[in-house]
């Protein structure tokens, strides 16, 4: 018992570290792409496996239901390391961000890329699916996005994406489905009194604390008239190996497949 409520002397710690991050949260995430030095595995980002180890679990499915001669819209791609490796299913990639910074580094990191491109927009704003990928219907890949977003602004984001699949298109989502407190997500993942992994405290320092994102969030951001739930489960979302003292750098996750509902009311 005692050692059980241990983990909780970190809180104080915590709540200093978080103190500075800024509270507008597209400020926070721009802020924390210009800072980041390097990516890839061992580096400041903190959902950077640095594989393609989480996207192969995902292969099946994909195939599945992805037509493949639609583009794919990888949203809030961050430095793309997922929107590269989308090009395996798409001859057409767009990587979008809400933070100019993360779309400048994809950009950089994606030099020599055949099919992918990038465009920094908040998609949450009122209408940000519009004029994406022209007029053709799009699949939506959506990786740890909807997790660090409000309520009202899942919302709005699956509104958006209604309007980006169509008829036709499809949308993929994998979220951190963490069932815990900030306190046991951190600890999870290698948070201590004595030591905080690198990647862990740049994101406690400059992010807004996110939440988790499962089957009660989906139905809430994703309503029944709207949406048709095709294929969901378990899934593994892969974090930087600098988390992994205790073997924790897995986090679990979500994942659905999603088909929109009389997509033209969205247009
Ligand atoms: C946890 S990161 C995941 C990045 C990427 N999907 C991956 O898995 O490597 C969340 C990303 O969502 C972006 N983001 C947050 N809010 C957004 C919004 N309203 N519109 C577009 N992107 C957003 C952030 O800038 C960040 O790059």
């Amino acid at each position: 018992m005692l050692s059980a409520l241990r983990k909780y002397l970190i809180l104080p710690k915590l709540i200093r570290l978080s103190w500075s991050a800024p509270k507008n949260r597209t400020v926070a995430w721009d802020r924390y792409w210009a800072g980041i030095a390097r990516t890839g595995a061992r580096s400041d980002v903190l959902w950077d496996s640095g594989t393609d180890h989480e996207l192969l679990a995902y292969r099946d499915v994909l195939r599945r239901h992805f037509d493949p001669s639609l583009p794919i819209v990888d949203v809030g791609c961050g430095h793309g390391a997922f929107s590269r490796a989308l090009t395996a299913y798409s001859p057409r990639v767009l990587g979008v961000d809400v933070s100019p910074h993360a779309v400048a580094r994809a950009s950089g990191e994606s030099a020599g890329v055949e099919g992918v491109s990038y465009l920094a927009r908040d998609m949450t704003g009122p209408g940000a699916g519009a004029g994406l990928v022209g007029s053709t219907d799009a699949n939506v890949f959506v990786r740890g996005v909807l997790h660090v977003l409000d309520a009202a602004n899942q919302a709005a984001l699956m509104e958006n994406l209604r309007q980006l699949v169509g008829a036709r298109g499809t949308v993929f989502l994998a979220e951190t489905n963490f069932q815990g407190n900030p306190v046991e997500y951190v600890s999870h993942l290698g948070a201590s009194l004595r030591s905080i992994p690198a990647p862990l405290e740049l994101a406690i320092r400059k992010l807004p604390m996110p939440g988790h994102f499962g089957p009660e969030e989906l139905a809430r951001a994703m309503p029944k008239d709207r949406w048709t739930l095709v294929e969901d489960g378990a899934a593994t979302i892969e974090t930087n190996p600098l988390m992994d003292a205790a073997g924790n750098s897995r986090v679990p996750g979500y994942f659905a497949v999603l088909k929109a509902k009389d997509p033209d009311a969205g247009r």
